[in-house]
């Protein structure tokens, strides 16, 4: 099973630039084009959160002119940016998220077992899941401790190392750890928020983060670094689960690359 992820492509309402500059809704047109071109077709994508930036219905309006011509199955969670409920009215004809309160589910329908926990808290930017969220987790890995599983959440349950993005971290992350580590058969946690790709050894498997399909973080680890981002190469993720050979994950460029070359 080859799963894609893409995230935080902060779409905006037609026409308007994300953060004034840069063209977000484009740049996701052209990673939903860049999945498509692959030479596999990915049998799922996963979207983690950020879709727009404002929460604003006519954004989201946009990701759904956008996602219609996405010619794969995918999944949504939200991220900070988005808005609860303008968010569940825009995919309300997606089943599997709820009808009320916080946007927790799970897809068991294809050989990887997908769990996705809401990280987000209404009104704020860093990341929690109350008492209830991990409850429900809990009892959701503990119905099935064999299939292979995909927990994913927006923000990372780790400090980056990045100051300005760690104001804005998941802050208790401890509860989460114990019942992720209890479970055993959580393969990658996914998550999106730090607009990079970086990797943690956590709770008895690897934390991932994926690239934005829009702009990158600086890669900044002084304590007082000034806050920046800037347009590098965007990307998203392949997850590529055998049951042989388990998962790998692959970070997929977006965009025009020189070659090929003669592999050697
Ligand atoms: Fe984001």
């Amino acid at each position: 099973m080859l799963i894609a992820q893409i995230s935080d492509p902060h779409v905006r309402p037609a026409g308007q630039l994300y953060q004034g500059v840069v063209d977000s809704n484009r740049m996701f047109e052209e990673a939903i084009a860049h999945l498509h071109g692959l030479d596999r077709r990915p049998d799922l994508v996963l979207l983690t959160g950020d879709l727009v930036d404002e929460g604003r219905p006519d954004e989201y309006a946009e990701v759904r002119t956008r996602l219609a011509k996405l010619d794969i199955p995918y999944l949504v969670i939200a991220g900070n940016h988005d808005e609860r409920e303008n968010f569940r009215a825009a995919f309300a004809d997606h089943a599997y998220l709820p009808r009320t309160g916080a946007l927790h589910y799970c897809v068991d329908e294809h050989p990887v077992r997908i769990v996705a926990l809401d990280s987000c808290i209404p009104g704020l930017h860093h990341g929690g899941v109350d008492a209830e969220g991990l409850a429900w987790l809990q009892r959701t890995l503990q119905a099935d401790r064999k299939k292979p599983t995909l927990l994913m959440l927006h923000h990372p349950p780790f400090m980056s190392g990045i100051p300005y993005m760690d104001a804005y971290r998941y802050m208790d992350t401890a509860p989460l750890e114990a019942i992720v580590r209890g479970a055993g058969n959580v393969e990658r946690v996914l998550c999106g928020h730090v607009h990079r790709t970086m990797l943690r050894r956590w709770a008895g498997t690897v934390v991932c983060s994926c690239p934005s399909s829009t702009t990158e973080i600086a890669l900044q680890l002084k304590a007082d670094a000034a806050p920046a981002s800037y347009l590098g190469r965007p990307g998203c993720m392949l997850h590529l689960w055998d049951e042989a050979h388990g998962m790998v994950s692959h970070v997929s460029h977006i965009g025009a690359m020189a070659g090929p070359y003669p592999f050697a």
